[in-house]
């Protein structure tokens, strides 16, 4: 293949990097979290949200509770340090509470749901493990709040496991509640994806002789875009069952970052006319790929630290923006070629028959690049938006929009592209395209 062969070593490398970072990263815990405080004078330091049924759990140790320096229990009661739940909305009457000074420590707010003080720490032990049950079903925020003076420091490690319990079974579902259906989901794509990997293979085997070699490519696309809902579907249902990733996401890590590099390589090939209308990329295309796969290994790491952290935890939401920003860059990178494609070819049709002929069909291939924006758009500015705006009960709705947009683009892409003699977005044969360029080149005669 043309174009793979420069583009090999930069990718064999992100490959590799990728699954140094993997195999660091991979360690953390999903859903039962550790939390490690060193030496801290923050009041209040959220810890970890989570979606709660009416049977929900949370399991609460901390151990190596330091203070630097010992308060004294006179002067500061270690009843005003400790760990309470709170929903958003009542966060916002507690802050009113605190500003009013009807409170002097959100410990004290009748709107939270106190789980531990350290109060009830005996006055040698440096550890404590609780379990809290949650019967108001709600969306809260694990936190821990720290009212002694500021002089007062505390380091201890914290690990937190929260469940909903479920309803016959009493079994432990440590994905929050509206999130618990996603494996189903994920598994539903990802056998749409094979289902339509075997029609697209039986398109091909069909119509073998109009075949490119862009449409196995597309076939390699759809497989690892089934591969890769197959491995978040187990990853997330072993979370479910476990409260832990296991070593389905290193898989499931993999196959985005091949996915994402061969989607965005096939947008460019198709909106470029790669292999319909010419043989090999330019130059330019090649550069814009070259940006994409760096662009795409960041994006993955990017996406692993924000699947494996606490969304509180440090620099949790530089990577997020990270990540949106990178993802838009490659988005906006790969449609550059598309343009400059359709605009050199309206300046060589200027001169040439033949181009001509060309830009008639690049001209269609605008159509899909409007597709390609619109699909660009919604997956990451419509679904993000719907991110935060739905319930935390309807959180698998973004999930499925964004699935469904996809599903949609790939199956437009497919239909568009399929490999038909009378397809018009194909170059035809070069007999045919000689022909067309001789007619053209009539007409102009004629017209002369
Ligand atoms: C908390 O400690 C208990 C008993 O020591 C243990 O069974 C449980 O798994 C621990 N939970 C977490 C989240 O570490």
């Amino acid at each position: 293949m043309m174009l793979s062969r420069p583009a090999i070593s930069p990718s064999a490398l992100a490959v590799a990097a990728a699954l140094v970072v993997l195999a660091f990263l991979s360690r953390c815990d999903a859903e039962i979290r550790r939390t490690e405080i060193r030496s801290d004078n923050r009041r209040i330091i959220p810890l970890d949200d989570f979606g709660f049924t009416h049977r929900g759990q949370l399991e609460l140790n901390a151990s190596r509770i330091v203070f630097d320096p010992k308060p004294s229990p006179s002067s500061e009661p270690l009843s005003n340090i400790g760990f309470f739940l709170c929903t958003r909305d009542a966060w916002f009457n507690v802050l009113k509470q605190l500003q009013d000074s009807d409170i002097t420590c959100a410990l004290q707010s009748q709107y939270i749901k106190l789980v531990y003080t350290l109060e009830k720490l005996g006055s040698n032990e440096d550890r404590f493990a609780t379990v809290f049950s949650q019967d108001d079903a709600n969306q809260y925020t694990l936190v821990f709040a720290n009212c002694l003076s500021q002089q007062f420091r505390v380091s201890m490690d914290i690990d937190s496991a929260m469940y909903n319990l479920d309803g016959k079974s009493g079994t432990r579902d440590y994905l929050s509640a509206g999130k618990t259906v996603l494996p189903r989901i994920y598994f539903v794509f990802s056998l749409i994806y094979f289902v339509l990997s075997v029609v697209w293979v039986n398109v091909l085997y069909k119509k073998r002789v109009t075949v490119f070699k862009i449409h196995f490519f597309m076939l390699a696309v759809v497989l690892l875009k089934g591969l890769n809902l197959l491995c978040e579907a187990e990853d997330k249902s072993y979370i479910k069952r476990t409260g832990s990733a296991h070593g389905w996401d290193i898989l499931f890590y993999i196959f985005s970052f091949l996915k994402g590099i061969i989607l965005f390589t096939l947008i460019v090939l198709i909106g470029t006319g790669w292999s319909f209308l010419k043989p090999y990329l330019q130059d330019k295309e090649k550069k814009v790929l070259m940006i994409v796969i760096p662009l795409q290994v960041i994006a993955n790491i990017a996406q692993i630290v924000i699947d494996e952290t606490s969304p509180y935890g440090h620099d949790w939401a530089t990577w997020k923006q990270l990540f949106l920003l990178v993802d838009v860059v490659c988005c906006c990178a790969v449609l550059f070629p598309i343009v400059w494609s359709i605009k050199n070819l309206r300046e060589a049709a200027r001169t040439d028959g033949k181009a001509a002929v060309n830009l008639m069909k690049l001209t269609l291939f605008r159509h899909y690049y409007i597709v390609v924006i619109c699909y660009i758009y919604f997956t990451r500015v419509v679904v993000y938006a719907l991110e935060t705006i739905t319930s935390y009960r309807y959180a698998w709705t973004s999930v499925v929009a964004a699935e469904l947009a996809t599903l949609a683009f790939y199956a437009f892409t497919g239909y568009k592209f399929r490999p038909e003699v009378h397809n018009p977005y194909f170059a035809l044969d070069d007999e045919e395209e000689e022909a067309a360029a001789e007619a053209l080149k009539l007409e102009d005669e004629f017209e002369l």
